[in-house]
């Protein structure tokens, strides 16, 4: 049995020692491609491997039909807009996702990022603060939580929307939960997306919710470019220089972002909220655990295409 780690981004090395144990520790063989820079070698990686470890690596339509010994490939992380779930589930393949494992590393970097725009990018300017301050966490889940988590050591006043969840659930943690994503966005002064990237999501965050953003409004995005409507954000931070953008994912238009609002608008320069050695830990080692389930036991807990 042959497990292929396939990482675009690598996972710090401690990980994949730990993805290594548990690997080898079922009799199984580990396979290493790590920033590879053609999409023949996943092909070529993925043609004798039974089981994947992947991150946000693309594995479509021709990557899981090279994978022809294929039985399992597991997201270590939360989103799995990158796996062709149709495609999966027609050949027989089971997708997993390693839900919360990566949550804390994520939410940490939402912090740093909304403190890099309040001081100013830390440009030496007098800036502001947080405490006391509205939070609106669009999407209460794993990295939600962890958010709101923070957030309170801040001092921060926390808000949530989340169609999935009860008002209830929300404010059992001492969140306040807000009824519409417009409530969301008109009350908070910054607001923090969590969304995942689905037909209904792409785009969603357009020019009329950007522009109910109370005075100095921030928006921090560490969920999927796609959810942003990428010409309204422009349009919006245009029309108002009080507005600032700040992401972990690099969006199509950035190179007119920075020559637009260089002082207002953010990116780094690759996907990087869960790029900690305890996220890679976390979320690698439940990776290996869960394949090694699947083929012991045949449990399919964390299945995300049945
Ligand atoms: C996730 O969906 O888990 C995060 O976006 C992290 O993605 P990454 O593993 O590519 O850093």
């Amino acid at each position: 049995m042959k497990v292929l780690i396939a990482t675009d981004k690598p996972f710090a090395a401690e990980a994949v020692r730990g993805i290594r144990e548990v690997v080898e520790g079922a009799g199984y063989e580990l396979a290493l491609l790590e920033k590879y820079t053609e999409k023949q070698q996943l092909l070529d990686a993925v043609a004798t491997a039974d089981a994947a470890i992947i991150r946000s690596d693309i594995f479509d339509d021709e990557v899981l039909a090279a994978g022809k010994q294929l039985k399992i490939v597991v997201r270590a992380g939360a989103g799995y807009d990158n796996i062709d779930l149709d495609s999966s589930k027609a050949k027989n393949i089971v997708v997993m996702n390693t839900p919360g494992q990566n949550a804390n590393a994520v939410a940490e970097l939402v912090f740093g990022l909304t403190v890099y725009a309040i001081r100013n990018f830390y440009n030496g300017t007098s800036g502001t603060e947080l405490l006391g301050k509205k939070l609106g966490i669009h999407a209460y889940g794993n990295v939600g939580r962890n958010v709101a988590r923070v957030a309170k050591g801040f001092g921060m006043e926390v808000y949530a929307y989340d169609p999935f969840l009860s008002k209830e659930a929300i404010e059992a943690e001492g969140v306040e939960a807000v009824s519409s994503v417009e409530e969301l966005y008109s009350t908070c002064q910054f607001v923090s997306l969590h969304i995942p990237a689905t037909a209904e999501t792409k785009n969603s965050i357009n020019y009329a919710l950007l522009s109910k953003l109370p005075k100095k409004g921030v928006l921090i995005n560490t969920a999927r470019k796609e959810v942003i409507n990428e010409a309204e954000l422009v349009k919006a931070l245009e029309e108002r220089a009080d507005l600032k953008y700040l992401t972990d994912i690099k969006p199509g238009n950035h190179d007119e972002l920075v020559a637009k609002f260089a002082d207002r608008y953010f990116a780094t320069p690759k996907k990087m909220g869960a790029q900690t050695a305890e996220a890679n830990i976390n979320a690698g080692i439940a990776a290996a655990k869960q394949i090694v389930d699947f083929f012991q036991t045949g449990n399919e807990k964390f299945r995300v295409n049945k």
